[in-house]
């Protein structure tokens, strides 16, 4: 076997075959040699697709196979690229620990960065689509888009790779985004969510002329034709009244705040370097609930960070209860590279602590989202058609304003706007069927 073997496998369309390509020629570039089989690879990519049911069956093998692989011989590498990996984005770290780098459609160039580094023992890293405008198009026709608003980050959160690897934010031209928010929908968008690792502080680095992140809300509000507009995420520090009024005034702002939490304790707040703690964040909240009552929100925690005690986890637990989060991206603390958290000794915890305090901190976030949910059970949501439902092919699949996923009953198309009268509710959907009511209750 050469030193440096790779497989690759494809699932889906066009898209990926092509993607496919260039992975095979930046590998073999790099000096990798192709492999008889995944078992014999030190490097087994998987480029996947989220189409349909069965090629995520496959997947799902392919991925057992490789987790197989990998225990056999530690030193493997496992990537996942494609549409998959971009539905899930962190998630794929979350479920499938395994995996080293995860990567979306169209960014063969984000695994040759993670190859090409010193380092491949920490976790991968997961970038959304890229930052110019020299993006493929054709990923980018659906009702869904997604706009990249800066890249970077000032902030220095003691466990993030984002600013060692991006450097410091930079935002792009206000212009060039409501150009490209006009075309997008032009193309057929009827929902875009403007991605940056700090949106809140967009534009404060442009010249001449500085613009504010609500600004920017409030401009592409204005683009004629577009139904919904999104964010993610916004530093709690940052999160003021300016954000939260525009959610008020701008019709297509969904009533959905992102806003991650990482840790219920102060301390381990101020050992991470987040620049608020408990009762700042709560503060945040009880502003956010005020102008908004009905407003869901999400966040992301991490567990297991170094030095957190029993005590301080209990106060993680007890800031869900407190918060009754609709939804919560959960993650084990792990050492990248280049970071801060990742020199710290002292206090390390122990992986068996951490995963169960993992599985206790889910079990409180299911069931206050499921509480949460069950508020919309009797009202008529406006859901955004997106295809077949993933457990039953009969029904329809889409999601609500307050990005809940909705199945149910009735004939639309995918990108069409419907009302679904909902009937029932758990932790991560909802369910009901489509109705003619005049007026939809957001
Ligand atoms: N370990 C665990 N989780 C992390 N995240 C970022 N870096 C790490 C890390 N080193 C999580 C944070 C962040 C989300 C995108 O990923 O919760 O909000
Ligand atoms: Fe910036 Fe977010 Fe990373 Fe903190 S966690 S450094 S805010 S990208």
């Amino acid at each position: 076997m050469a030193a440096d073997s790779y497989h690759l496998t494809t699932f889906g369309c066009q898209m990926n075959e092509h993607d496919s390509e260039r992975i095979d020629g930046l590998l073999e570039s790099l000096g990798y040699e192709p492999a008889a089989s995944a078992g014999e690879a030190n490097l087994i990519v998987l480029n996947t697709c989220s189409i349909r049911e069965s090629a995520d069956r496959r997947l799902a093998t392919q991925l057992g196979n490789a987790k197989r692989f990998k225990a056999a011989r530690p030193g493997v590498t496992i990537a996942v690229g494609g549409c998959w990996a971009q539905s899930l984005k962190q998630e794929v770290f979350e479920r499938y620990p395994f995996v080293d780098v995860a990567f979306g459609p169209g960014q063969v160039d984000q695994l040759e960065q993670f190859l090409v580094s010193d380092s491949q023992k920490a976790q991968g890293f997961f970038e959304f689509d890229g930052f110019t405008g020299e993006l493929p198009m054709r990923a980018r026709q659906d009702a869904q888009a997604w706009m990249q608003i800066s890249v970077g980050c000032n902030q220095k959160c003691s466990y993030c790779i984002v600013p060692s690897t991006r450097g410091l934010e930079v935002s792009r031209p206000f212009a060039d985004l409501l150009a490209e928010a006009e075309t997008l929908v032009a193309r057929g968008a009827r929902e875009i969510t403007l991605l940056g690792p700090n949106v809140k502080s967009y534009g404060r680095d442009l010249r001449p002329l500085r613009h504010t992140f609500s600004e920017l809300l409030a401009a592409v509000d204005a683009v004629d034709g577009l139904e919904r507009l999104r964010y993610t995420s916004p530093h709690p520090q940052d999160m003021n009244l300016d954000v939260v009024s525009a959610h008020v005034e701008l019709e297509s702002l969904c009533e959905h705040i992102h806003l991650p939490l990482q840790s219920g304790s102060s301390n381990v707040l101020k050992a991470m370097r987040r620049t608020y703690n408990r009762d700042r964040y709560l503060a945040r909240v009880e502003m956010i609930r005020a102008a908004v009552p009905d407003i869901s929100l999400t966040t992301d925690i991490i567990v297991g960070f170094p030095g957190e005690t029993e005590a301080d986890f209990e106060q993680t637990l007890s800031i869900v209860d407190e918060v009754q989060f609709d939804a919560a991206y959960t993650f084990l603390f792990s050492p990248r590279r280049e970071t801060e958290a990742a020199k710290i000794e002292d206090g390390l915890v122990e992986p068996a602590v951490a995963s169960e305090r993992i599985g206790r901190l889910i079990e409180v976030v299911q069931s206050t989202a499921d509480a949460r949910a069950q508020r919309f059970v009797g009202r008529a949501v406006e859901v955004l058609v997106e295809g077949p439902s993933r457990t039953d092919p009969q029904r329809l699949r889409g999601r609500s304003r307050h990005n809940k996923p909705v199945n149910f009953d009735g004939i639309a198309q995918p990108g069409e706007l419907v009302l679904v009268e909902i009937e029932a509710a758990t932790s991560t959907s909802l369910s009901g069927h489509a109705t003619l009511l005049a007026s939809a209750q957001r």
